[in-house]
């Protein structure tokens, strides 16, 4: 049995969680800032890196609690977030994890944000099923407010990037489209309530990147953000209410669906090309309805199993970077980082050095 503790600080959650032998979470911890950094309708780094370091200490000690962990030391691992992320705010987590490691001697673990993500997929959780130990290659598609890719995974710790946004992240459309219809922080969430009541036939909005060539599996949200804000301005010039709850609710829903028919298509697109033998969607992003609902079908169709965490763990989350420290540490004969860590704010997902390669 090998427990860890996991910390994640990339962004505006202060996370901690102890996870055991990668699937099964014994305690799942998010202090998220949301609050905070709405007034400023974004994430302010400097005040996400104070606020970290006010909320380390006490997620710590809670996941540790809520695990009936009574010490540090009784745990195998400390795994941290290294990025990427907002330097400030990778700090805060990188330096706990580093003290943990000293004072306990326990080895430490540096996992990659996106590659969390991915593993977010398999973390058990009641009412669904996890990814199966092992059945590759799978497509996984992480959309957040940072990153869109699209990746093969060959097998734990393989990863080839078949293709990512040229432009914008998924997410960071959402908030930005969000922003414009002024419905608020984070704009992932208030979109899609928004959307309920909307008919997203209303508006034809571009299918970025659609056709097959050199950008078949590659995304671009920011002509789609552009479409939006001059729909929006012929609206108001036609003397249109942009304060309407429907017309919202119609722009809203009208964008989604234009997002999750891109996504899911190339999704698609690649699971067949590559033959894979699974998919996964990861990422704040993967908590949409309509994406999942799009997805669900469209990967029924094709008689594919799709895997999608729980709510609770699409957006940022430290029991993710355990299930990844975990895959690691087991294929890499316990390969560890070492006190010397440091963040890396742009780093590219790894590729283990699997033993037996
Ligand atoms: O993975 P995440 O928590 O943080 C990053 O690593 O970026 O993703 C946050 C992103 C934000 O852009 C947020 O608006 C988006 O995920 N998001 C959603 C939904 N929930 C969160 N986007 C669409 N629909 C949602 N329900
Ligand atoms: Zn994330």
């Amino acid at each position: 049995m090998t427990r860890i503790l996991a910390i994640e600080t990339s962004c505006d959650e202060t996370a901690a969680a102890i996870v055991e032998n990668g699937r099964h979470l014994l305690s799942n911890v998010v202090a998220t800032q949301i609050e905070l950094h709405s007034r400023f309708g974004g994430v302010f780094p400097e005040v996400a890196s104070r606020q970290h370091v006010l909320a380390i200490q006490p997620a710590i000690q809670q996941a540790l609690q809520e695990a009936g962990v009574a010490h540090v030391r009784a745990l195998d691992a400390i795994a941290v977030t290294q990025g990427p992320g907002l330097a400030g705010s990778l700090l805060v987590g990188v330096n706990a994890a580093k003290g943990l490691a000293f004072a306990s001697g326990l080895p430490l673990l540096a996992v990659n944000h996106l590659e969390g993500h991915i593993y977010s997929n398999w973390i058990e959780a009641p009412g669904r099923p996890a990814m199966p130990e092992s059945n590759f290659p799978a497509v996984i598609l992480i959309v957040s407010g940072g990153h869109t890719e699209l990746i093969l995974m060959s097998g734990h710790g393989q990863y080839r990037q078949l293709g990512a946004t040229l432009d914008d992240a998924a997410g960071e459309a959402f908030d930005k489209v969000a922003r414009l219809l002024n419905l608020g922080f984070p704009g992932g969430p208030a979109m899609q309530r928004t959307a309920q009541t909307g008919n997203a036939q209303r508006f034809a909005l571009p299918r970025p990147l659609l056709q097959n060539g050199e950008h078949r599996f590659n995304f671009s949200f920011s002509g789609l953000k552009t479409a939006m804000l001059n729909l929006t301005r012929q609206l108001a010039a036609k003397g249109e209410d942009l304060h309407d709850p429907q017309l919202l609710a119609d722009l809203a829903a009208s964008f989604q669906v234009a997002v999750a028919d891109v996504l899911v298509h190339k999704m698609a697109d690649a699971a067949a090309t590559f033959g894979a033998r699974q998919v996964c969607i990861c990422g704040g992003v993967s908590a949409n309805a309509l994406l999942r609902s799009t997805a669900q079908s469209r990967f029924d169709a094709m008689h594919l199993p799709l895997y999608i965490p729980p709510l609770s763990l699409c957006t940022d989350n430290a029991a993710m970077i355990g299930a990844a420290a975990f895959y690691r540490w087991r294929d890499t004969t316990k390969m560890a980082n070492g006190l010397s860590l440091d963040v890396v704010p742009n780093l590219p997902l790894p590729h283990w050095a699997v033993v037996g390669e």
